[in-house]
């Protein structure tokens, strides 16, 4: 549901009046609502002598007609838009009234009016996301509207576009992430997108292109097509061109690489059944390079933009892909499969490959790639390892924009030997665990080709239950990092 901007009389017509206060001299609360009367309100209240305006502090208080609620910014010196975002998201989570309406102006207090609006917009829509399509009853979200003195009517709705299209793109990723595995197969998957592309790109200057098992064949992608060996269904790759309407032979050309395993079972080095579980996140790479797309396109980026996504499972079946099996990749190196686990890098090889031959000028893929990122980083951080150092400073300056947190790894000759196999070009596994997410993104290496440049994330960690941010629902699927590219894809 939209939010709405209201200038007019704030009196009955909202359940709920929400303002901020920050910590002001002497350490006594400064409230900042702009109607005079309701701050008198608040510093004359015997309540308020206990209330610090401490970051997240809230304090509520009602006249004869209105309910107020006042948020504390703490010491507006030391807010950061992140802990604006966390505290207002926490503040939004904990309502309990349907019809609220929003003082903009008195949570300003450190950041402008606009960038304001931006981070509680997008607290409140990251906040409102649930999934409960299985559920019997749903989350019911409420009506917010925003208030202001200092904006115009028109102004605040450009933003919201903006906002809207972007947290709309994490909570689609969300929606693939968490659909349940026995549904969203490579198949359904694949058309999912075109759908969700023809409703809402519709004139954006995208085209989809899907690539079935028999195309995939014809692109010799034998490593992807050993990742389906096992499956029931066939595999998809999703190939999306995005053109801006201004393009010229300078538009920057941008591709997007993502896995897309809907279930990963290990195959025949199978999963035991406590760490399989979950495994239907393993398409979260694919689901946060489109939503990244998505988000992109919605807001008319400049640049040239590809995104292919390579979808299968990674089941098991007489046919499967057995460790040991040798066989050569789309771009002509053979790789000795020791573990068939390791699933995603030989979908992602080829799928790196074909997009090479579209010669961008960039790549980025995204994969949950490795348990190792998770023994590295934690479920917190997102790892970064790639060819080219201003491209991944690049994606470091977008990360930090968007309040993601995101983490450099080297490549090294060292890592890059152990993927060297005795019998063929590669092997697709390090040597014991150790460096798991350099090691995999060594392999990928390989597979880069033309001089392009080159960056992997490894989403192994942030892509599921974010329990520490309050605008992520607190299990499934998080949606981290299609903010942090799809602020690099609109430099
Ligand atoms: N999808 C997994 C990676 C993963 C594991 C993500 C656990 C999140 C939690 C990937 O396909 C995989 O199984 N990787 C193996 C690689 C190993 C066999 C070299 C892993 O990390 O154990
Ligand atoms: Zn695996
Ligand atoms: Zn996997």
């Amino acid at each position: 549901m939209k939010i709405e901007f209201n200038f007019k009389s704030i009196k009955s017509k909202y359940d709920l009046y929400l303002g901020a206060a920050s910590l002001g001299n002497k350490d006594k609360p400064s409230f900042l609502f702009q109607e005079k009367n309701i701050n008198t309100l608040f510093s004359n209240h015997k309540c308020s002598k206990n209330f610090k305006a401490k970051l997240g502090e809230t304090l509520s208080l009602n006249d004869e007609e209105n309910k107020y609620i006042v948020m504390g910014l703490g010491n507006s010196k030391d807010l950061k838009s992140e802990k604006l975002r966390r505290s207002f998201a926490k503040f939004y989570r904990s309502l309990k009234t349907k019809n609220v309406l929003v003082d903009l102006d008195s949570f300003s207090k450190k950041f402008k009016t606009d960038k304001t609006a931006e981070i509680l917009l997008e607290a409140i829509y990251l906040t409102r996301y649930s999934f409960d399509k299985y559920k019997a009853t749903s989350k019911e979200n409420g009506k917010v509207s925003f208030y202001s003195s200092k904006m115009t009517k028109a102004k605040f709705e450009k933003i919201d576009e903006k906002i809207s299209a972007i947290s709309s793109s994490v909570n689609i990723c969300r929606d693939f992430v968490n659909e349940a595995p026995n549904v969203l197969n490579s198949e359904v998957y694949a058309s999912l997108i075109e759908k969700d592309i023809k409703k809402n790109m519709k004139g954006c200057g995208v085209k989809v292109k899907i690539l079935k098992k028999s195309d995939i064949k014809k692109e010799k992608m034998n490593l992807f097509l050993s990742v389906n060996a096992g499956s029931a269904y066939e595999p998809r790759l999703v190939h999306l061109t995005y053109t801006p309407k201004k393009a010229t032979k300078k538009t920057k050309h941008i591709a997007l690489v993502g896995k897309g395993i809907t279930f990963d079972t290990g195959g025949y080095s199978l999963k035991p059944g406590g760490s399989m579980m979950g495994m239907k996140f393993d398409m979260g790479g694919s689901a946060t390079l489109y939503g990244a797309f998505r988000s992109a396109v919605l807001q008319g980026s400049k640049n040239k933009i590809t995104c292919v996504l390579a979808m299968t499972d990674n089941a098991v079946n007489a046919k499967a892909t057995t460790p040991d099996s040798i066989v050569k990749g789309r771009n002509g190196k053979t790789v000795e499969i020791l573990n068939t686990d390791a699933e995603g890098r030989l979908i992602l090889a080829d799928a790196l490959d074909y997009t090479c031959d579209l010669k961008p000028h960039e790549i980025i893929d995204a994969a949950t790639l490795t348990g190792a990122c998770l023994v590295a980083f934690g479920v917190e951080v997102c790892a970064l390892l790639g060819n080219d150092q201003k491209m991944i400073n690049g994606l470091l300056g977008a990360s930090k924009d968007a309040d993601e947190y995101l983490w450099q790894l080297p490549i090294i000759d060292e890592y890059r030997d152990q993927m060297k196999s005795k019998i063929a070009d590669l092997k697709n596994i390090g040597k014991a665990r150790m460096a798991g997410t350099a090691t995999a993104a060594a392999f990928l290496e390989n597979f880069i080709k033309n001089d392009i440049s080159w960056s992997h994330l490894d989403i192994a960690g942030v892509c599921d239950s974010q329990v520490h941010l309050p605008y992520c629902p607190p299990s499934g699927a998080s949606g981290v990092m299609v903010r942090t590219v799809s602020q690099y894809l609109m430099k």
